[in-house]
């Protein structure tokens, strides 16, 4: 059957391997517009101040879960943020009791709260090691901070200056390219042999550089990494859709309050929890390829985290323009949620 004519998708249900679900009222706001259709997502660790230790992740989890919807199955899988000044042992253990999933590397500066990130790879070196050496997955974001590199060539510098020489060094290491934007990103993975996955947000499959500066500047299709031109646009498009085992999403879903994206130095982030299986939906019909997204959304990623998949099945139905809110209201303030600039068909059912 022709996509155009699929009108109901069963799959298993999906994961979010890259999501921001900050703290305090906006933790509890933001929540359940996850747990509405993810079972498990990989929780980034940029509170103010960071989620550095073992019992850092240990408490923030619980915060997590006591924030839960009634009734909801939701597994929040922590990551530790990796300084300088990182215990190996103290990632070693929470790596053993189950509190950690994973470490997040942010090269100091590169995005919203990582100025206590990795200025010195050295500095870090035994930590990847040791993550090498019981299979611990390193969390990259991927972007250069050097002022003087372009925004746009940022990730692409990145590989060359950081994840190659990186790769050389500690072989063994599992890596996820997060968020990935280009397709110097898309190609480096595909030519990898082992180790090596990349994450794809829901936005970068929808947004070019245009949406954000053509027309007036559009605060809510600004984040990090900065989408692109089209031509990469459509090489993350290539990548989600092909069914490669390397390619799965991460939204990268990452609320801030409209006062805080609207104005003169607004924050990065766009917030897709709400809406994103049906963005993504959208996305895999228009290619022709609906029965690559359970592959994207629900099973390349357990594969490479060396979990098994969720039982469980969701099934998306398509019919009329769906509605969802423009905003969502926090006891911090309204945050937008992603418009894809086209009407949304797909809807999760039940
Ligand atoms: C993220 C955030 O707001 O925490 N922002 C973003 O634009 N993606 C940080 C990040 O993942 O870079
Ligand atoms: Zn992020």
């Amino acid at each position: 059957m022709a996509d155009k004519e699929i009108t109901s998708l069963t799959i298993r249900r999906p994961d979010d391997w890259h999501l921001h679900l900050r703290d305090g009222a906006m933790l509890r706001a933001v929540l359940p517009e996850t747990t509405r259709h993810f079972a498990r997502a990989i929780i980034m660790p940029n509170l103010v101040p960071p989620v550095v230790t073992a019992a850092q992740a240990s408490a923030y989890r619980d915060r997590i879960m006591a924030a839960l919807p009634a009734g909801a199955n939701f597994t929040p899988l922590m990551t530790l943020y990796l300084t300088e000044a990182t215990d190996p042992e103290d990632v070693r253990r929470a790596h053993a009791d189950g509190i950690a999933t994973a470490v997040k590397l942010y090269p100091a500066g590169a995005t919203t709260n990582s100025a206590s990130g990795v200025r010195d790879f050295e500095k870090v070196r035994a930590v990847l090691d040791m993550m090498a050496e019981i299979g611990m997955p390193l969390c990259v974001h991927g972007e250069v901070t050097d002022h003087s590199i372009d925004i746009f060539d940022r990730e692409a510098a990145f590989i060359d200056k950081v994840m190659k020489p990186l790769r050389k060094k500690v072989p063994d290491l599992k890596i996820v390219m997060e968020h990935v934007t280009t397709q110097d990103a898309v190609d480096y993975v595909r030519d990898s042999i082992k180790n090596l996955a990349a994450t794809i947000t829901t936005h970068h499959l929808i947004i070019n550089r245009n949406h954000i500066l053509a027309g007036g500047i559009k605060p809510h299709y600004y984040c990090l990494p900065v989408a692109k031109r089209e031509a990469h646009r459509v090489a993350l498009v290539q990548a989600a859709v092909s069914g490669d085992k390397r390619f799965f999403l991460g939204t990268d879903s990452a609320p801030h309050t409209d006062p805080l994206k609207l104005q003169a130095c607004g924050c990065a982030g766009i917030f897709t929890a709400p809406n994103t299986m049906s963005c993504l939906a959208e996305v895999f019909e228009a290619a022709g390829k609906l029965k690559k997204l359970e592959d994207f959304a629900a099973l390349n990623g357990p594969k490479f985290y060396g979990l098994p998949p969720n039982e469980d099945m969701i099934t998306l139905v398509k019919g009329d323009p769906v509605t969802y809110p423009a905003q969502i209201a926090t006891d911090d303030g309204p945050v937008t949620v992603f418009d894809p600039g086209f009407d949304l068909h797909w809807r999760v059912a039940g």
